[in-house]
């Protein structure tokens, strides 16, 4: 099983981000992470960030014929990007989101996804273990 994680804008910055909201794991440390527990279920991960949304979405689109699954945590982006939405809308692959934070109880405007409701999971507010998470329902070790 192919998975492709997709973080978006501000997730290069984790590390130097709030450590109480977002954990305190750069980029670089949680890639390392998501790619231990993928091969830990026999999966294969490839994950990429970009804080172009233009990137991000081409990125999107270069995985309908490609993978098996998507992992997103588009940032921001999950809040506002419709063009995000039409992308993902057109994959026939489950989606799973993913946010470090629990976006449900922090301000007005972080409560709503755009793209929640394309995502056959979602993991909200566990830190870097919401992608491990995110992998085994993929793996077919959870269920919603
Ligand atoms: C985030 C939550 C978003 O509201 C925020 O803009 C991010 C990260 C998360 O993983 O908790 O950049 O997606």
């Amino acid at each position: 099983m192919q998975v492709l994680v997709l973080n978006g804008v501000n997730l290069d910055a984790l590390g130097r981000r709030d450590p109480k909201i977002y954990g305190g794991l750069s980029l670089n440390e949680l890639e390392t992470k998501i790619y231990e527990w993928a091969h830990a279920l026999d999966v294969t991960a490839r994950c990429r960030q970009t804080n172009s949304e233009g990137e991000y979405i081409g990125w999107i689109h270069d995985a309908y014929d490609d993978v098996d699954a998507v992992i997103a945590n588009p940032g921001a982006w999950s809040h506002y990007s419709y063009a995000i939405r039409d992308a993902l809308e057109l994959l026939e692959v489950p989606i799973v989101e993913v946010h470090l934070s629990n976006i449900e109880e922090r301000e007005e405007w972080r409560r709503h996804s755009v793209i929640a409701e394309l995502a056959a999971f979602r993991v909200i507010g566990k830190g870097p273990e919401g992608y491990r998470d995110a992998l085994q329902f993929l793996a077919g070790k959870i269920d919603r």
